[in-house]
């Protein structure tokens, strides 16, 4: 599984406890940044890990911001993504079974560091259930398609 991984400034200290997560775990990763804690904007990050997931070339991405509420805005805008903001893991492991999310995501101020492990853990490890949560998704595309140009 490779998974793509970005955050903003308010995200940074976050970002790195998972990222450490994941290199435990022996998860492949690549790092969009922001690498430092001076001040950015969060849409410049999602963008490319949003853009990173759509395409493919992530099998999942993980988008980190103060709230998780900004980062997840902007990169649910980007076509085939399916971002969802949690703070607890029985919404982790729902996003995933019913509306297969593609990208996780998290504020590092509303979330301690020891739960958001867990939701990150839950969310990789848990599989889209199908099933009648397919026409579903397939609206979701549709909606996509009508806004799109
Ligand atoms: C940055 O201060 C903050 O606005 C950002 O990290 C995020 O919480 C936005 O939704």
């Amino acid at each position: 599984m490779k998974i793509a991984i970005g955050c903003d400034h308010g995200g940074l200290r976050l970002k790195n406890e998972v990222i450490k997560y994941l290199q435990e775990k022996g998860i492949e990763y690549v790092d969009y940044g922001t690498y430092s804690e001076e001040s950015c904007d969060y849409p410049d990050i999602a963008i490319k890990v949003a853009e990173a997931v759509a395409s493919k070339e992530q099998e999942k991405g993980i988008l980190i911001c103060g709230t998780g509420i900004g980062i997840s805005i902007a990169a649910n805008k980007v076509p085939g993504v399916r971002a969802a903001l949690c703070s607890d893991t029985f919404s982790a492991h729902a996003t995933r079974e019913h509306n297969d999310a593609n990208i996780l995501t998290m504020g590092e101020r509303t979330v301690g560091i020891g739960l958001a492990l867990d939701i990150v853990d839950t969310f990789l490890n848990t599989e889209f259930e199908g099933g009648r949560h397919i026409q579903r998704i397939n609206k979701i595309s549709e909606i996509e398609k009508k806004y799109s140009k």
